[in-house]
């Protein structure tokens, strides 16, 4: 029977791969993921007075569909979160949605169409390049320097054309931990706005940094086009239970996407009552969980990244935020980076991503691994890591 063509466009690198380690879990062989971005996976978890929160609410009989656009209180917590950030928006502009993926989901189905093209961050989170695909858009990818976390505004210049409509910006990134400061925003958005284009950035690592104050592109939004992607996935550790939302900045160029995109959550009807008041909780409790989490991430981070560039043929930048190393693979007996996962994975038993997974001209010749389980289990599986590279 038929199916879509643009269907074939969709990847999901960090997923794909699982099936080969399924595989080798079969033939009862013991692996280590290294790939999914899920603190909860690795022992964390949400305060108890957020999973209380939860309970509560469905103890009380919040239990029916919530209002499409999210729960009034919700969005005006939310709003002054991301108030406090420098964003222009009051709980009218906030719009929530099952987690970050269906806002991406809404807001490029409400934006894309056959043939226009998206600027992607490259290296990028697959997610962006697969829903552009699926309206029929090409997801164009520009350079950042890694190193110093800096996007390249003249190869953003050099790729804009006639049918440009949107740079995506993700601060801090998965999978470099780039995390833009106040300058690089500032010319991002004026590049933007000199070719008049949608600014979507998601910020769902904003308080997952290590080395420098975060800023938010709502710093220096003034009333431009921003429109914002966070979510309580990552910070507040609620992975599965789904919940992220869209701003809409306070910017006229955006009210015809204001008045068209909710129609994408009325036709979903609502996202999960009780989650959004175990949300509200996590914004409005005790926050101190969210230090503790990232000291710890920290201590892991810099033990990941010594420890990789101590071994032969890899270099790897130093992540400023969000959980992932992404090393290059310098010098290697494999064609490809996916070669080089199959093969860690097959001889080690460590699961890791390949680079050309999230965008082949600037992924390509990496991998990507989390820094996410303790110090004891990372530690292993790093000297895995350094067996296989020493071969
Ligand atoms: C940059 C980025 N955006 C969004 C998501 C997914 O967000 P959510 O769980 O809110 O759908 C991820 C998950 O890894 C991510 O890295």
């Amino acid at each position: 029977m038929k199916v879509s063509k643009k269907i074939a466009g969709v990847e999901y690198a960090i997923r794909d791969i699982v099936s080969e380690a399924t595989k080798l879990e079969q033939q009862g062989k013991k692996i280590q993921y290294l790939n999914i971005g899920d603190p909860v996976k690795y022992g964390f978890q949400p305060p108890d007075n957020v999973k209380e929160a939860l309970i509560k609410a469905i103890q009380n009989g919040e239990n029916y569909y919530a209002p499409s656009e999210g729960l009034p209180e919700l969005r005006e917590a939310i709003a002054q979160k991301e108030h406090n950030k420098g964003l222009s928006v009051s709980a009218d502009d906030i719009l929530v949605t099952n987690g970050i993926s269906e806002g991406l989901d809404m807001v490029m189905s409400s934006i894309v169409e056959e043939r226009d093209e998206v600027l992607l961050p490259g290296p990028y989170y697959p997610p962006y390049a697969s829903y552009v695909r699926l309206r029929g858009g090409v997801p164009v990818e520009f350079e950042v320097d890694m190193n110093n976390s800096t996007p390249d505004i003249d190869d953003i210049r050099s790729k804009i054309t006639s049918k440009t409509i949107a740079i995506c910006l993700i601060s801090p990134n998965n999978p470099t931990g780039v995390v833009f400061n106040e300058k690089a925003l500032k010319d991002l958005v004026d590049v933007a706005n000199e070719n008049n284009l949608y600014i979507i950035c998601d910020e769902i690592y904003d308080q997952i940094v290590f080395d420098e104050k975060f800023v938010g592109i709502g710093k220096v939004a003034g009333n431009s086009p921003v429109i914002l992607l966070n979510g309580f996935s990552k910070v507040n550790l609620m992975t599965g239970w789904r919940l992220g939302y869209i701003a809409f900045n306070n910017s006229p160029e955006l009210e015809p996407l204001r008045e068209n995109l909710p129609k994408l959550a009325r036709v979903r009807i609502s996202t999960n009552l009780p989650v959004q008041h175990a949300a509200l909780e996590s914004l409005q409790g005790p926050q101190d969980y969210i230090s503790k989490f990232v000291s710890e991430l920290k201590i892991r981070r810099d033990l990941a990244i010594k420890r990789l560039n101590s071994m032969p043929g890899l270099s790897c930048s130093n992540p400023r935020g969000a959980f992932y190393a992404f090393p290059k693979i310098e010098q290697s007996k494999f064609d490809t980076d996916k070669d080089f996962v199959i093969n860690l994975l097959n001889s080690k038993g460590v699961l890791t991503v390949h680079g050309s997974g999230f965008g082949t001209q600037y992924g390509s010749g990496h991998f990507r691994l989390v820094f996410l389980p303790d110090i004891k289990t990372l530690d292993s599986a790093l000297d895995k890591i350094e067996e296989f590279v020493s071969q």
